[in-house]
């Protein structure tokens, strides 16, 4: 398995694009799977959680091809051959489940593989599979799979969702545009992959409206074209990057990025005391040269303080001059990284839900193991600022969600290498 290994204390400078979003990506996909016609996204990251979104179209049929170094995708969903997503493919990806609802809604049947556990937490499926039942499908859960039939076709309805679900909530969406009559989705999350989402499902004949509002209102109809979608840039890889000056010290700027799909995060990491400047083209961030300042965060839904930034958040925490206090409210288990922070000599309590981080004075590099997407972020984040080497392993985690990461650091100078063994 590879390593990465960071030799930090190096300030960085220089310029770093930011991909299109792998959440937005992830559900923009399937959605080809609600027409007979290509669907072309473009701005598409190079990611194994793509590839496997790619590898679990293509097993039901669909023709996917790369483009361009995979930045392009079209996706041509004219023949579903199968109708099963199988466990293999679905254990890789969560996101897999996002198949489910156009599958039924566009052939009337689906047997997906729930999704398993998850190193975050239990993540169930069960307010998108009381959805799709309100809709009219009869579910049953079979040795470990989703047995879905709607043979006279998904019926409209007025839903409120017991939860804020970003998946549940695109789930649904999609396979509403193929319902019959009107159908009025309440509590829905507000995640801008969600407004790009049904960017995307109106430009292939979907009627929708509300995007981005907690109420969503569609019209079925009987059918969608094909359509070209650039994917919306990556507001979780923005956030991340937007940290790495603000822990190693000197000035990025974060080409493509868009301030306003990170306000919240960008207001917190002003108060730790990094300079954040909104430009045409992207964002500047410069580190602070008087420390770094304590803050509190509590993860919430969308517009709140983003949960996959609570990680990258806690390892500037780690440097700052007092205490801070991390609630995480959206899963049950997403403290991972602290135990492999603290071998880099953080300072870090965790009970329940909540961390509390007191600041030290530097971090020494150490080896650490990642253990879940943005857990194996921030220990990158962690070591450009320690003294000394960090090697981190099991980084298969870091590819599902950051591309490039290598390269994009050490174009601003940082001394960081990836090793196969
Ligand atoms: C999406 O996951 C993202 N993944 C996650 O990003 C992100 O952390 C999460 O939204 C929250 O913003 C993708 O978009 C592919 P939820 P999702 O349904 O849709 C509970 C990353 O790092 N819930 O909004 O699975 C659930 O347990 C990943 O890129 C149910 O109880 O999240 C959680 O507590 C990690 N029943 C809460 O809702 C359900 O049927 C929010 O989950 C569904 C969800």
């Amino acid at each position: 398995m590879d390593r990465i290994l960071i030799e930090g204390g190096v300030q960085l400078s220089g310029e770093i694009s930011i991909s299109g979003a792998k959440n937005a990506c992830l559900a923009l996909m399937p959605a080809a799977l609600l027409t007979r016609q290509p669907l072309t996204l473009t701005n598409t990251p190079f990611l194994s959680d793509i590839n496997t979104m790619r590898e679990l179209l293509a097993s039901l049929g669909c023709e996917v091809a790369g483009l361009q170094n995979n930045r392009i995708i079209t996706i041509a969903a004219d023949k579903i051959s199968n109708h099963i997503a199988k466990y293999d493919i679905v254990r890789k990806m969560r996101a897999s489940i996002l198949v489910l609802g156009p599958l039924v809604a566009r052939e009337g049947k689906a047997v997906v593989s729930l999704p398993g556990g998850c190193a975050i937490g239990a993540r169930p499926v069960d307010i998108h599979l009381s959805a799709l039942q309100a809709m009219g499908a009869d579910l049953e859960l079979k040795e470990g799979y989703i047995f879905a039939e709607a043979t006279r076709g998904l019926q409209a309805v007025d839903y409120t969702f017991p939860v804020v679900s970003v998946g549940a909530t695109e789930n649904i969406v999609m396979a509403a545009t193929l319902a019959k009559g009107k159908t009025i989705l309440r509590n829905c999350a507000l995640e801008p992959e969600i407004k790009d989402l049904c960017v995307c499902l109106v430009g292939m004949g979907a009627k929708i409206q509300g995007a981005g509002t907690p109420t969503i209102t569609i019209d079925g109809v009987s059918e969608l074209t094909g359509n070209t979608h650039s994917v919306i840039v990556d507001r979780i890889e923005l956030g991340t990057y937007m940290l790495a000056p603000a822990i190693s010290g000197g000035e990025v700027f974060l080409r493509g990025g868009r301030i306003d799909l990170v306000e919240s995060f960008s207001k917190m990491l002003s108060k730790t005391g990094a300079n954040v400047t909104a430009l045409d083209e992207g964002v500047l961030v410069k580190g602070s040269t008087d420390g770094i300042l304590p803050v509190n965060i509590s993860t919430e839904p969308y517009p709140g303080f983003p949960t996959d930034l609570q990680a990258q958040m806690m390892a500037l925490l780690t440097l700052s001059q007092g205490t801070s206090k991390l609630e995480e409210n959206i899963f049950e288990n997403r403290f991972m990284h602290a135990p492999e922070l603290a071998r880099m000599g953080a300072n870090i309590s965790v009970e329940g839900g909540t961390a509390q981080v007191v600041g030290v004075a530097s971090l020494k590099g150490a080896p650490v193991m990642a253990t879940d997407l943005r857990a194996s972020i921030s220990l990158i984040l962690a070591a450009l600022a320690a003294r000394g080497q960090t090697v981190i392993s099991r980084v298969y985690h870091l590819d599902r969600g950051y591309e490039n990461v290598t390269s994009k650091l050490s174009a601003c100078g940082a001394k960081i290498k990836r090793i196969s063994s």
